[in-house]
């Protein structure tokens, strides 16, 4: 079984990534390599409770161990500030103390809100992600960034604080929606663009999600090693690992103009490695062509490339005022230079003056 180990030298921190088609059949056995409490939450969504759930806390408790599980509705509308007293409150109820453990089961709102509400229940308690949607399982159950969303934008509060351990199971993909499986596929494809041609080379050689998933191993293994590398060497986000926020400004941005309720992360992605790549190429910053290659790929796993309404380019500004990567009226946007490459560049918001049509004019 492929496993990575995120370490981190200035600290105590150092934990592994197991990925293997089955892994969810022997999660006692894999917990009880790292954990040696008796009591553990697992916090998941009704979707996913009624797919995985029941099976993994059956094996948790023919291992002797106490579980509660909290199921919490489906969808990003979960990761909100306002969902985290009904799980501090559950937490407590169930009597959990600092020696025992939480389990994140799900996708990377799971992952998120419940990798928060473990950072900073009783100041810090251990977790374990158990990730469930392909873009879970090759980005955000890996580097420790957990938050919620607030009213006024996208991950807004939140903490750096890793996991004891990564489980990752491709099998549970075959669940997925259509829908769901390519929003994951926008975060493989971004690691193409910003740092493996070869990656993005092969995508465009697989066109149905079948095909994908005859290769999800090296895929998920790939996408892993390159976000280990770079969070390994940028823990808290000050440099190097922005790039792998290509597109998520105004990703981040499109999801929060709409509520939350028209484009999932995958497409706001999707849209906004399209935006980003057009303003960049118009600037000579990208090598003309690149916007076209990474179009085609995207419509090929069947991801939007613009909004629908490109009236409401513009109204995306305020939000990415309020973007983390905009600091004292400076911002940073990661531009490709061409595909596999990316770069910071340190702008204003002015660089985002030809937004008005999706950077297609
Ligand atoms: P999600 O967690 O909402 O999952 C999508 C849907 O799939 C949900 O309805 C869920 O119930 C369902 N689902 C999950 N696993 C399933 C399975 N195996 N079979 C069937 N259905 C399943 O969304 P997501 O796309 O996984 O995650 C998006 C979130 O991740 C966003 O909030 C985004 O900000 C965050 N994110 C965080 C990081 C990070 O570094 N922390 C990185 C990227 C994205
Ligand atoms: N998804 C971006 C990061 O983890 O830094």
């Amino acid at each position: 079984m492929p496993v990575l180990t995120v370490k981190f030298p200035s600290q105590e921190v150092r934990y592994e990534l197991k990925i293997e088609k089955g892994l969810l059949n022997h999660v006692s056995h894999e917990v009880k390599n790292v954990f040696t409490g008796a009591k553990i939450a697992i916090v998941t969504d009704e979707t996913v409770y009624a797919l995985y759930a029941k099976s993994i806390i059956k094996d948790l408790e023919a291992a002797d161990y106490k579980v509660q599980c909290i199921v919490l509705p489906p969808g990003e509308q979960t990761k909100t500030f306002d969902s985290l007293p009904h799980i501090y409150s559950a937490l407590a109820d169930f009597g959990l103390t600092r020696s025992d453990l939480i389990i994140a089961l799900g996708g990377g709102v799971i992952g998120d809100i419940t990798g928060f509400a473990a950072s900073s229940y009783l100041r810090g308690i251990s977790f374990v992600q158990i990730p469930t949607t392909l873009l879970a399982q090759v980005d955000s159950s890996v580097g420790g960034k957990v938050g919620v969303d607030l009213p006024e934008g996208k991950n807004l509060v939140g903490a750096f604080y890793h996991p004891l351990l990564v489980l990752i199971d491709p099998l549970v993909l075959e669940t997925l929606t259509d829908s769901a499986f390519a929003d994951g596929m926008a975060e493989v494809i971004k690691y193409g663009c910003i740092k493996d041609l070869n990656l993005f080379h092969r995508l465009t050689e697989l066109s149905s999600r079948k095909e994908v998933m005859q290769h999800i191993d090296w895929i998920i293994e790939t996408c892993c090693t390159i976000k280990q590398v770079i969070v390994q060497t940028d823990e808290k986000d000050l440099g190097e690992r922005m790039i792998l926020n290509f597109g998520h400004t105004l990703g981040h941005a499109i999801e929060a103009y709409y509520q939350y309720e028209k484009y999932t992360h995958g497409q706001g992605v999707a849209i906004g490695m399209v935006a980003i790549s057009r303003i960049a190429e118009s600037k000579q910053m990208t090598t003309d062509g690149t916007t076209d290659q990474l179009i085609t790929l995207l419509q090929q796993h069947r991801l939007p490339i613009a909004l629908e309404d490109l009236e409401d380019y513009p109204k995306l500004l305020p939000y990415i005022k309020k973007d983390k990567k905009n600091s004292g009226g400076s911002l940073s946007v990661i531009v490709l230079v061409d595909v596999g490459r990316a770069t910071l560049h340190q702008t204003t918001l002015s660089f985002f003056d030809s937004l008005d049509t999706g950077g297609t004019a």
